[in-house]
């Protein structure tokens, strides 16, 4: 496995490997890996002859800067969980903000109705940079294939566009989220939790399974109130948004027969961390 800092570096090592008509796979992340991540990397590395996982925590997508400030940040230990799985001409892209913006970036994309709600919504901003981010990483890697999780669902549906509005000939395989044995979704994050807020955070994971196991009895806007309820109740958790929405256009859905594939998504404070999740609601039988 090989680590490089800089754009040249790292192109020049994919060049050698292209040049052997060998497949590239890439997961961009920004680090403090986990079994989410790895699960990535281990698919990519099925799928692909070589593998290029990038760590860079990218100021341009935060909207909150104690949320910059407070990410977590271990490049050894993350180095440590690649090095079992990565072979000889494996990539790790480590670059410095330098590196990625040698000048203020002022670019600004259009990613219509699929950035205001949700996260867009709550984070502005933050999908801007998350676009920008990832245009730059997709020029320098260049991969046939590229690995995102289902945990960033909005995320995913903003890369699909990203790469239309770019014309980048990149596959994009999304991968389904991996959580903790109490069905807490697994996110960098979480190791911030105060261990009263981790004790009660797999609330929010059975929240949203209770109500979409629940959509033959009730309204989209009942069970958001009924998860709000469940929720805030305890104190400690404080919900920011919970919706039911279209998994292609994620416009939110206000009767169950607006859509054929609805998801529940939600972003919930506890303390002073931030945590997302969402579950498919299954088709209702009696419509
Ligand atoms: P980061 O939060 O580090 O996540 C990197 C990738 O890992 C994303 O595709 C994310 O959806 C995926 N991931 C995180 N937790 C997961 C889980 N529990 N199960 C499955 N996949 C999981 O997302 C970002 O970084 C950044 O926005 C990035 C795309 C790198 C651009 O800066």
């Amino acid at each position: 496995m090989k680590i490089f800092e800089t754009i040249s570096s790292t192109q020049d090592h994919i060049q050698s490997l292209t040049d052997k008509h060998l497949r590239i796979g890439f997961v961009p992340t920004m680090g403090a890996l986990h079994e989410g991540h790895l699960s990535l990397v281990r698919r990519a590395l099925r799928e692909n002859d070589h593998v290029v996982v990038s760590i860079f925590v990218n100021p341009v997508q935060f909207n909150n800067p104690d949320d910059l400030k407070n990410y977590p940040r271990d490049l050894t230990a993350d180095v440590q969980l690649l090095e079992p799985l990565l072979k000889d001409d494996d990539i790790i892209f480590v670059p410095s903000v330098a590196e990625m913006y040698p000048k203020p970036e002022t670019h600004q994309y259009d990613f219509g109705s699929l950035a205001t709600v949700m996260e867009g919504r709550f984070r502005p901003g933050h999908f801007n940079g998350v676009g920008i981010v990832v245009n730059k990483l997709f020029r320098i890697v260049k991969p046939h294939a590229a690995y995102f999780g289902e945990k960033d669902f909005q995320q995913l549906a903003i890369i699909h566009r990203l790469i239309v509005i770019e014309q980048l000939p990149v596959q994009i395989v999304p991968c389904e989220i991996v959580r903790e044995y109490d069905g807490l979704a697994m996110s960098s994050r979480n190791v911030r939790l105060t261990p009263e807020h981790r004790s009660f955070a797999p609330m929010i994971y059975q929240a949203i399974t209770h109500a979409a196991a629940n959509i033959d009895l009730e309204t989209p806007e009942e069970l958001k109130m009924i998860i709000v309820k469940t929720l805030n109740r305890i104190g400690l958790l404080e919900v920011e948004y919970v919706e039911f929405a279209d998994e292609t256009t994620l416009q939110p859905v206000i009767a169950w027969n607006e859509s054929d594939h609805i998801r529940c998504f939600i972003a919930v404070q506890a303390g002073d961390v931030r945590l997302i999740d969402n579950v498919p609601c299954p088709k209702q039988l009696s419509l």
